[in-house]
């Protein structure tokens, strides 16, 4: 059996190593899972045959009570920046002045939090964080879930490296999803989300992040007879360390530059945040004669990108409601261009993140926005206030019913809860109506709006009973018998929709198209769904404890609603996954850049990828189709220089409409 584990073990740890530091899987998610469980099984019936090195370790264990401080060996230094060519310059200049033949690495500034790793005799025996430099914190059982971290090295040596722990930009697209549907505080940026990460007692918690981790430093490189720093980075990387494959050994200040600018090209396609470039020398003698101030290396400067940043003023906070109920303060900004797009509007998410940033209304704010990520206010210039400035004041009542807002224990959100408020109302109804739920065609935003301020339109059923109205509808200004009948008919036509689009449109929090699927996949029948158990919900993965709650209190909540619905004809019943193949679509690759008029890069994912295609953040040469709208990022120059195909708005929507048609 021992023999079994250490073979087990040694599979399951080169299939890591080739998934997650060389990017070149060798082996099937199916046989890893398989050698997975085989090994899972054999450690809990022999667990004095567990090696310290076992793939399994890399799930998390017990929680720790608190982080134990540790002495650094010799001390993490910080970098001094450089803003400008002029800078590099003169960096490049002193040094050259003392100095004959030098050569540099420049390599990626990652943007995450600094690392120390220490093996004993090949093993992971300790990691910890930077601190202030001289004394950082254990973070062993956390720094162990990281699959791109080896916990045994191909060298039964002793040796320390350094470097960052970062989370990709997918993942915090991910963990801020879960964290609104949960309704806990946002994570602002990658770096601010690796440092909540990694600083967990849970480190089951920390497993579920999914961290990465790039090495680019040895402390001791003479104790293993290297030259230059280039050849610790080999050096390490034999060892089985992630190396960024990026690096580049420069000689000249124009090769430096170069660098420079292919990667500021270049950054908006990488799957994880950057935030400059490290120029480090090459030679560990002439780095020696360089030396060291008290904080910094001298041989070595980190370029830190031009900021995307503009400065605006914010003229307001106003507050939108949700069709949950949920209340978010909105910045209302004196439109401002940032990276070819005008922006007049931002999301401020709540009030946490309002007086976190300590804004004020009358404040010059700084906004950024990151190649196509939506544009975010980072914080206020305080020093350019001169006393005119308003204090934010979270508002206690509804903006549109006036009803006393609630704020739930543990949650960050105000909520308006009167189940009568038209903002709620209406943009549930919205919602429903939406492709990605009961896909109501010629049913917009404007026309449900009015049609609800005219009193014909309350919940989800009275659509159905819309044409009971229709003399008076075509009334109605901007309605005549064409627009109407059109808009009888598709309602009609929607009663025959699949469960899943149902389940969508009733807007249960944090229930969306793929949930919604999974559902109705489950369930097979609305009747069973509102019949289902809190337990029986969590037991169906990809449902958590909240949701299940939610969902559990939605049909508490709205037995007559799903009544009427089966009454009205509605069909409730599973219809299978017939969905959908879609020559165009399906098993291709998309990557979405610019702005579609009409759709939301939601709506877009959700049609394609309910046709089975694969939407991607980044373009790369496995990427069949880029989706172009108005003013499209870098991702567009990366297609055309893939020689990818490229859809343009007109030829999107085209293809949408047609996929929407049931
Ligand atoms: S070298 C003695 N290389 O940037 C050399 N640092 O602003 C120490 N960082 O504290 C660091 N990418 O956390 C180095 N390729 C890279 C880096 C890098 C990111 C971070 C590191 C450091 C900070 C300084």
């Amino acid at each position: 059996m021992k023999e079994r584990i250490e073979e087990l073990t040694n599979i399951l740890e080169k299939a890591n190593y080739d998934y997650y530091v060389l990017n070149n899987p060798t082996i099937t998610d199916q046989e890893f899972d398989k050698y997975m469980r085989e090994l899972i099984l054999l450690e809990e019936k022999y667990p004095q045959y567990k090696l310290p090195n076992s793939p399994t370790s890399k799930v998390g264990g017990t929680p720790i009570d608190k982080f134990d401080k540790v002495t650094h060996e010799s001390p993490m230094l910080s970098l001094p920046n450089a803003f400008s060519e002029e800078e590099i310059e003169s960096f490049i200049q002193k040094i050259e002045d003392e100095h004959l033949k030098i050569s540099y690495v420049c390599e990626q500034k990652f943007d995450g939090i600094s690392l120390s790793l220490v093996y004993k005799n090949g093993l992971l025996v300790r990691g910890a964080t930077r601190g202030d430099g001289l004394v950082g914190e254990d973070i062993t059982h956390n720094v162990k879930t990281i699959q791109s971290i080896p916990l045994k090295i191909k060298k039964a040596i002793d040796i320390e490296v350094r470097g960052e722990v970062i989370l990709s930009k997918k993942m915090l697209e991910l963990l801020n999803e879960e964290r609104k549907t949960n309704g806990e505080a946002l994570f602002q940026n990658c770096r601010n989300a690796a440092a909540g990460s990694i600083r967990q007692l849970d480190s089951k918690i920390t497993a579920k992040r999914k961290l990465d981790a790039f090495i680019y430093h040895l402390p001791n490189p003479k104790d293993f007879g290297l030259k230059t720093h280039y050849e610790s980075l080999e050096f390490m990387k034999s060892l089985g360390f992630k190396v960024s494959d990026s690096t580049k050994l420069c000689k000249t200040k124009k090769e430096i530059i170069t660098y420079i600018n292919n990667l500021i090209d270049k950054r908006d396609l990488l799957p994880y945040d950057i935030d400059g470039v490290v120029i480090k020398v090459n030679e560990l003698e002439n780095q020696e004669k360089i030396g060291y101030t008290s904080k910094y290396p001298k041989w070595a400067i980190a370029y830190k990108f031009p900021s995307q940043d503009v400065y605006t003023k914010l003229k307001d906070i106003i507050f939108t409601v949700g069709r949950t109920g949920q209340i978010t303060p909105n910045a209302v900004l004196e439109p401002v261009i940032v990276m070819g797009s005008t922006i007049s509007r931002a999301t401020l998410h709540n009030e946490d993140y309002v007086n976190g940033l300590d804004l004020k209304i009358g404040d010059t704010v700084i906004v950024s926005k990151a190649g196509d990520v939506i544009p975010e206010v980072k914080g206020a210039l305080k020093e350019r206030r001169d006393g005119s400035e308003k204090d934010f004041v979270m508002i206690e009542n509804c903006p549109i019913c006036d009803s006393k807002l609630i704020k739930k224990e543990g949650l960050i959100d105000y909520f308006c809860l009167n189940d009568s408020c038209p903002a709620r109302n209406i943009n549930s109804l919205i919602h429903f109506a939406s492709r990605s739920a009961m896909n109501i065609e010629g049913l917009g935003e404007e026309i449900i709006e009015s049609f609800y301020n005219e009193g014909y339109l309350r919940d989800f059923t009275d659509f159905y009973y819309l044409h009971q109205y229709k003399e008076e509808l075509k009334l109605l200004e901007g309605f005549g018998e064409k627009s109407i009948n059109n808009i009888l008919t598709s309602i009609e036509k929607s009663k025959a929709n699949s469960l899943e689009r149902l389940i969508s449109g009733l807007g249960i929090r944090g229930v969306g198209v793929k949930n919604a699927k999974v559902l109705a996949k489950e369930y097979k029948d609305i009747n069973n769904l509102r019949a289902s158990s809190k337990e029986s919900l969590e037991a169906i993965k990809d449902i958590g404890p909240t949701l299940a709650n939610n969902i559990v209190n939605f049909f508490t909540l709205n037995k007559a609603l799903i009544d009427n619905l089966i009454e009205l004809g509605i069909n409730v019943r599973y219809k299978g996954s017939k969905e959908k193949h879609n020559d165009l679509v399906t098993g291709k690759r998309f990557v979405i850049t610019g702005t579609i008029e009409n759709f939301s890069r939601d709506e877009i994912k959700n049609i394609l990828e309910i046709n089975k295609g694969i939407v991607s953040e980044n373009v790369s040469k496995n990427t069949d189709i880029v989706i172009t709208g108005k003013n499209p990022g870098s991702k567009y120059n990366k297609a055309l220089e893939l020689n990818i195909q490229i859809w343009d708005e007109e030829k999107i929507k085209e293809v949408l409409s047609q996929l929407n048609k049931e």
